[in-house]
C-alpha cells in the first residue's frame, strides 16, 4: 500500500497493464541507480489530452538528447495517451510517461542491448483553486544549483526537489530560482513576468525547461495584443515588475503576489496575469467541449 494513491488504479509498464500496488521493476533499474531517464506530464480536462502532440514531441526530444530509443511511434505514443485515460475513467488528470535506460549491471556508461522501461500512470488532478487564482501565490528568491542541461525533462530531479523543499522551509508557495543573478524558472514552472504592460520571461535556453505553456502563453499574448520579450531579466528587475506569474502542466497560470515577503505590484493579481487567464480557460473550455 502506498498512501495517498489509488493503489487498484491500472498503470503501463513495459507493454502491459498492471494495478499500480502490483507493479515491479529490477533495483538496478537505471532510473533507479542513476536517474538515467525522462519524463513527461501531460494534463487532461474531461479525459482530453491538452496540448499532446507538443508534450509527446518534447518527450522525443528529451529521449533523443540523451540516447535512448524507445522502439514506439508517435502515433504508439499517442495511443498510449488515449489507452491510459480511457481506463483510468477521471476527468481532469495528469498523465505521467517516464522512460528509464533499462536494467543492467551498475557501471556509469551506456550498456548496450538493453531495453528502456517504459512506464505510464494516470493520476486525478485538481485545477488551481479560487484562492490561488484569485489572492496568488507567495515565493522567496534563492540560488539556481542544478545543472546546465535544464532543457531535458529528466527524472534527475534532485535540484528541483531541493528548491521545492526550500520553498516548503520558508512557508511560501514556489521559489524563484536565479543563476548568475539571473532569472532562471521555478522549482517544477515556468515564470513570467509583466512590468507596463509588457510581458517578460527569459529566453529558451539550456538554462530552462522549455514548458509546454511556454509556446502556449506566447500565443495567448499574441491573441490579446500584450507585447511579449523572451530577455534576460536580472534579480533587481524582479524587485520592481507588476506582475509576476507561473505555469505549468499541473498549476496551469497563477499570480504570485508576495515575494520576499513583500507584495508584487498592488499585491492582487495584475491585468496580464487576467488576460492570460482568461485565455488560459477559454482553451480549457474548449477542449471540454469538443
Ligand atoms: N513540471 N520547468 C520545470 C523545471 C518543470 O518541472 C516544469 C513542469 C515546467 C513547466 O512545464 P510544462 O508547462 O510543460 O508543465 C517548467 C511538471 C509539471 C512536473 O515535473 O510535474
Amino acid at each position: 500500500m502506498i498512501a495517498g494513491v489509488d493503489n487498484d488504479s491500472i498503470v503501463y509498464l513495459n507493454g502491459q497493464y498492471v494495478r499500480l500496488g502490483d507493479a515491479r521493476i529490477s533495483v538496478l533499474d537505471r532510473g533507479f541507480i542513476f536517474g538515467d531517464g525522462i519524463y513527461d506530464v501531460v494534463p487532461a480536462y474531461a479525459g482530453r489530452p491538452f496540448r499532446m502532440d507538443e508534450h509527446l514531441a518534447r518527450l522525443e526530444r528529451s529521449l533523443a538528447s540523451i540516447q535512448i530509443t524507445v522502439d514506439k511511434t508517435r502515433a504508439d505514443w499517442e495511443q498510449l495517451v488515449t489507452d491510459m485515460l480511457q481506463r483510468s475513467g477521471l476527468q481532469n488528470c495528469i498523465v505521467y510517461i517516464q522512460v528509464t535506460r533499462g536494467v543492467a549491471k551498475r557501471d556509469h556508461a551506456f550498456p548496450t542491448g538493453i531495453t528502456p522501461t517504459v512506464f505510464c500512470m494516470v493520476s486525478p488532478f485538481q485545477r488551481p483553486d479560487a484562492a490561488a487564482r484569485d489572492e496568488g501565490l507567495s515565493a522567496v528568491s534563492i540560488p539556481d544549483l542544478r545543472w546546465l542541461r535544464c532543457e531535458i525533462k529528466s527524472v534527475s530531479l534532485l535540484g528541483n526537489v531541493l528548491a521545492k523543499q526550500a520553498a516548503v522551509e520558508a512557508g511560501v508557495d514556489e521559489v524563484l530560482q536565479f543563476r548568475d543573478g539571473m532569472l532562471t524558472e521555478g522549482a517544477s514552472c515556468n515564470v513570467w513576468l509583466a512590468k507596463g504592460g509588457t510581458l517578460l520571461a527569459p529566453p529558451r535556453s539550456n538554462l530552462i525547461l522549455e514548458g509546454i505553456r511556454y509556446r502556449f502563453l506566447e500565443e495567448l499574448a499574441m491573441q490579446a495584443g500584450v507585447p511579449f520579450e523572451a530577455r534576460a531579466i536580472t534579480e533587481a528587475e524582479v524587485d520592481e515588475v507588476d506582475e509576476i506569474m507561473i505555469t505549468s502542466a499541473t498549476r496551469e497560470i497563477l499570480p504570485v503576489t508576495r515575494y520576499n515577503g513583500r507584495p508584487v505590484g498592488t499585491g492582487a493579481p495584475g491585468p496580464v496575469y487576467q488576460t492570460l487567464r482568461k485565455g488560459y480557460d477559454e482553451a480549457i473550455r474548449t477542449l471540454e467541449q469538443a
